[in-house]
């Protein structure tokens, strides 16, 4: 058994409810590694937890990814081995913590020459991408999408991953920073929705044509909107509450505009077994091996300061996505 750092909520609230201890780390189990880990990220879904959006059972262990190094391995464990760097996505809590035990169903070895920070700070976000992009719905060349928030952790892989299939990318923005960052992700056409009406500014460049999919991360304001922005028949993927979620709509609405899809995926729904976890985190990290997408780790944190990478993550005028270092 050893000791671990680890960030632990007691109740739901503000930031200020992580709690530093030492905890206990007992030896693997069956088909269990320990990892010591090296880089820890940070995602919205984290907040929704800890603010008590979405339920929770406490006390909790929050983070749902990280990169380390595996330093015990349990019986039956044939495919990792001690001193391997591994990586990990989808893990439903547990990874705000120095150590940690993992099965070894929810982890991947990680390529080499691909910095531990760059992996913790977008795996998760990537398989989101990938299975937004490769499986929710084939995104092909030639089609047009609009992207929010483009400059975000997510807007800037879904960004460079829809260039490379060939799509044309509308995205929208806050700022005039931002749409710099957003252009150099490869969006075609930026948008400030801070300024300008999305809609029509979408309804112009595609010559009223709009768009064939909106990736809508930001919710509760933009979420009707987007609706108007879609072709007959076009496709809504409300995948995110960055501004609250969206409010409850009349079902009628999707028929008034052009009998529109709407779908509300969660990446643990596209990672249910071993083979979809694989195939996500393989067809992600090949991007970043072949520098199809290229990611700039953001600020980095202390564990200890878990908090403050919370109040961070939610800054509106923050680039780039916090990393967590034990
Ligand atoms: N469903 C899934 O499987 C899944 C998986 C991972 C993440 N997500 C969701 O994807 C979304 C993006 O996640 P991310 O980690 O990549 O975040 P992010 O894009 O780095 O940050 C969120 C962005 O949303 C925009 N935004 C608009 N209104 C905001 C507000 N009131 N407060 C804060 N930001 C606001 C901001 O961009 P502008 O300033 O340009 O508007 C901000 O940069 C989140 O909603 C997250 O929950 C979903």
């Amino acid at each position: 058994m050893t000791l671990s750092t680890t960030a632990i909520i007691h109740q739901t609230g503000d930031a200020s409810v992580f709690s530093i201890e030492q905890t206990k780390v007992a030896l693997p189990g069956a088909h269990e590694v320990n990892i010591t880990h090296t880089a820890i990220g940070v995602n919205f879904i984290d907040t929704y937890f800890r603010s008590g959006l979405y339920p929770i059972d406490l006390p909790a262990v929050l983070g749902d990814e990280a990169v380390g190094i595996i330093d015990t391995i349990g019986d039956g464990v044939t495919e990792f081995s001690v001193g391997q760097r591994v990586a990990y996505s989808a893990a439903k809590g547990g990874a705000y913590s120095e150590r940690r035990t993992i099965g070894i169903n929810e982890i991947v070895a990680v390529p080499d020459g691909i910095d531990d920070k760059a992996i913790a700070t977008s795996l998760l976000r990537g398989m989101t991408v990938e299975y937004l992009f490769c499986r929710l719905y084939e995104l092909k060349a030639g089609e047009t999408i609009l992207i929010h928030a483009a400059a975000g952790g997510i807007g800037t892989i879904a960004c460079q991953w829809a260039k490379s299939i060939g799509a044309t990318v509308i995205g929208t923005v806050s700022s005039a920073e931002k749409a710099v960052i957003a252009k150099q992700n490869g969006c075609d056409f930026v948008i400030n929705y801070s300024k300008e009406d999305f809609v029509a500014e979408v309804t112009r460049i595609t010559n009223g044509k709009k768009v064939d999919v909106v990736y809508d991360g930001v919710g509760k304001d933009t979420f009707m909107q987007s609706l108007d922005c879609l072709r007959v028949r076009g496709l809504m993927v409300s995948f995110g509450n960055a501004s609250g979620k969206p409010d409850p709509m009349d079902v009628l609405e999707l028929s008034k505009r052009g009998s529109l899809y709407l779908t509300r995926p969660t990446l643990y729904h596209y990672t249910r077994n071993r083979e979809e976890l694989v195939e996500s985190a393989a067809r992600y990290l090949n991007m970043l091996e072949q520098g199809k997408i290229n990611i700039q780790v953001g600020k980095e944190f202390a564990l200890n300061d878990v908090a403050d990478a919370h109040r961070y993550l939610l800054q509106r005028d923050r680039v780039g996505s916090p990393v967590l270092i034990p």
